[in-house]
């Protein structure tokens, strides 16, 4: 069905996106930056933050040799930071192992960190104009439909045969493949939409009406079919949010852990959710006990009065829920640290550190309260 991409392209040249700062870029440094953005983020959040990193990232060598908190920081607020960790690893593979230039195969690029099959495919097909398919969430509602495909993406019979359609419906020209692979996306991303696809509306013709099996058997709306997803688990915790003067008390995470590396609160292990609504207040020294290292407590505990119940704050992750209880205190002083780990840092440089998305809106409260500003 190679009309298919000659009516895809014909599509883009009409209704596609353009003028994007990531398109008719060739470089695969800044093609890699832009799809490992756009994973998981909005367009229109990438449009601001896109230009922003390959300023202070213009190179993978820069990228390489960078310090990870800096890129840590940088990427604080897109969410999904292994993202930003694998990044930077990669960017290492590539000067390593590659003397610097990514690979042109889409097998060698999806042995990078952090580049699955369908991403090896974009890069490949952006900047190297490889024949290789794509195959994420947008172009499997796309395949799906087309093909009235029944069975739930997920299963993996299913995704070997949408890979397999992907792969049969590439344009023959090698030349198509960057305006080829942005149509499919962008196709995807506004026109064959979840919920609103254009063929249920009134307004505007999807170019497949006639083709489209799902659309002949009044299926849109159906397909494509998930598995059913069991709900995901819900933790409690609690967090230290400790100031003394202008100061907040910040504690860096281990680097393998969920917001590994950025600097949050002190917190406790996360418990499975048992019950919902207001904890009852724990004591102080229990509080100091489960969030900080034990050869802090001790100096910390003499200089505060009393913690305050704060907020609750419910945090999503992809598979589980957070629900974090704020504790509030006043230290009467900056009291010294053994461990390198915790910081009594001013929250007027707060932009500077890389914070998980929840707790850098909770210290932009304060900050603004206090006319700081958080950003960088
Ligand atoms: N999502 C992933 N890659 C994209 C791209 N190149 N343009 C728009 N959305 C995308």
């Amino acid at each position: 069905m190679n009309t298919f991409s000659k009516k895809l392209i014909a599509w883009h040249g009409v209704s596609g996106r353009s003028g994007l700062p990531w398109q008719g870029n060739r470089d695969p440094y800044a093609v890699w930056v832009s799809e490992i953005m756009l994973q998981q983020t909005q367009v229109t959040a990438v449009l601001e933050r896109y230009p922003r990193f390959m300023k202070r990232f213009p190179t993978l060598k820069k990228l390489a040799s960078a310090d990870i908190d800096d890129v840590l920081a940088e990427w604080a607020g897109l969410g999904y930071y292994s993202r930003a960790r694998n990044l930077h690893a990669c960017a290492k593979q590539v000067v390593q192992e590659f003397a610097g230039n990514f690979p042109s195969d889409p097998i060698l690029l999806e042995q990078l960190k952090g580049i699955g099959r369908s991403t090896a495919g974009a890069i490949a097909a952006f900047a190297f104009h490889e024949r290789a398919p794509i195959l994420d969430a947008n172009v499997k509602r796309i395949l799906a439909r087309l093909f009235a495909i029944d069975g739930a993406i997920q299963e993996k019979k299913v995704n070997d045969h949408l890979w397999q359609l992907a792969t049969d419906l590439l344009p023959n020209q090698a030349e198509n493949m960057p305006v080829y692979t942005q149509a499919l996306m962008d196709f995807g991303a506004t026109w064959c939409t979840a919920r609103k696809p254009v063929c249920i509306g009134v307004e505007k013709k999807c170019p497949f009406v006639k083709e489209c099996q799902a659309n002949l058997s009044d299926q849109v709306l159906t397909l494509p079919k998930k598995a059913i997803k069991a709900k995901s688990p819900e933790f409690d915790c609690d967090m230290l949010l400790v100031r003394s003067g202008n100061f907040v008390l910040l504690q860096k995470r281990p680097s393998k852990a969920i917001w590994g590396g950025l600097w949050s609160l002190p917190e406790s292990v996360w418990k499975s959710k048992t019950e919902r609504g207001p904890k009852s207040a724990p004591a102080l020294k229990e509080l100091l006990t489960s969030t900080l290292p034990k050869e802090n407590i001790v100096a910390l505990a003499k200089s505060i009065k009393e913690l305050k119940q704060g907020n609750q704050i419910k945090h999503i992750f992809t598979h589980r829920r957070l629900w974090i209880q704020i504790w509030e205190g006043r230290s009467a002083k900056t009291v010294e640290f053994l461990s390198s780990d915790l910081k009594w840092v001013p929250l007027s440089q707060l932009g500077r550190y890389g914070l998980p998305q929840p707790i850098k809106i909770l210290l932009q409260g304060l900050s603004l309260a206090r006319g700081d500003d958080l950003r960088n």
